[in-house]
């Protein structure tokens, strides 16, 4: 693959550095999908109290968007519960120019932690691809040779290998994706039926040739997939860093009820292993967004993403 294609992959990709899939038995847990911790919010419980809820409902495996110190100190000696921590956009510029800041991010936000906190995943800037400003550092920081240097101090020995010394034309490293059927629907009610992009339909809606789909969200991955193949990339590892649906700001499109039934159908079809119409049987890697709604994001469905609200007692329902 040639220079040109392998940024283009890189581009769109976030660096992870181990797959880890959970044997899941039943719905009743959340073991069989992730969830965002997001902070921007001056509401949120303590992250030790966070971390108390996630272990007492069984969740596998979190996202964080930056190294917060707070967080990762909370999830110290919590070792079940597989970590993703962002490397923040605002930081890939100096990173993408000097080696050893990579090298010093690494030894003040992860070393400290390793030990005790499963770090899974360490993911480069967010939703960085496509965009001007911080998509060019992404791929200078994968290929940084003090991460792979660094990588000696990691217990999984798998996160080193597998990420930043493979060649892009025998992928094993996943490529995170955000999939947010609600903005298709939002953008064209009309046009784009709601049973279809909260897998409430059994129904074929779309057929690209013999694959069927009767949800937006495996025709959104699979859409990926064939764009990647396109590229000369085949059996990418995917990983859906995102999905999920707002419970309010827009009108009757963002209902508690609405996000419910969207949360609720996608762990149900991971739950399943069906997999999507290209990549079928398979275990669909996913972290919905998000824990919290988020007060300090912008006004409107971005402060509404989250499966619980701060300033209730109770959750806004009962999902899990
Ligand atoms: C770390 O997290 C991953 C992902 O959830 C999990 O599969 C693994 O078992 C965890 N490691 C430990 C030591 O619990």
């Amino acid at each position: 693959m040639d220079y040109s294609k392998k940024l283009f992959l890189v581009l769109l990709s976030c660096v992870a550095l181990i797959i880890s899939y959970n044997k899941v038995d039943s719905l009743s847990t959340t073991s069989v999908v992730g969830l965002n911790y997001g902070l921007l919010g001056d509401n949120l419980p303590s992250p030790s109290n966070v971390i108390k809820f996630y272990k007492s409902q069984n969740v596998a495996k979190i996202r964080i968007f930056e190294p917060n110190k707070d967080v990762l100190n909370a999830l110290r000696g919590n070792r079940e519960i597989g970590v993703t921590v962002g490397i923040k956009n605002e930081d890939l510029a100096a990173l993408a120019a000097n080696k050893d800041t990579v090298k010093s991010w690494f030894a003040t936000n992860i070393d400290p932690y390793i030990a005790d906190v499963n770090i899974t995943f360490i993911t480069v800037g967010n939703q960085a691809i496509p965009g001007d400003i911080y998509g060019p550092h992404v791929l200078p920081v994968e290929k940084s040779p003090d991460l792979d240097q660094h990588h000696g101090h990691y217990h999984e020995p798998s996160c080193v290998e597998t990420t930043f010394h493979r060649s892009f034309n025998t992928p094993s490293t996943p490529i995170f994706v955000n999939i947010y059927p609600y903005y298709f629907y939002a953008s064209d009610p009309k046009n784009v039926p709601l049973e279809y992009t909260n897998f409430n339909t059994d129904q074929i809606v779309v057929k690209d040739g013999a694959l069927k789909y009767s949800n937006l969200f495996d025709a959104i991955f699979d859409a990926f997939l064939w764009a990647m193949e396109k590229e000369g990339v085949k059996g990418l590892p995917l990983v859906v860093s995102e999905t999920g649906w707002p419970s309010a700001g827009n009108g009757g499109m963002t209902t508690p009820a609405l996000q419910y039934t969207y949360i609720g159908n996608f762990v149900k079809h991971v739950a399943s292993g069906k997999g999507t119409p290209k990549r079928p049987n398979s275990r669909i890697d996913g972290y919905i967004f998000e824990t919290y709604n988020e007060n300090q994001k912008p006004v409107g469905i971005y402060q509404h993403f989250g499966l619980y609200d701060p300033t209730e007692p109770t959750p806004m329902y009962k999902l899990y």
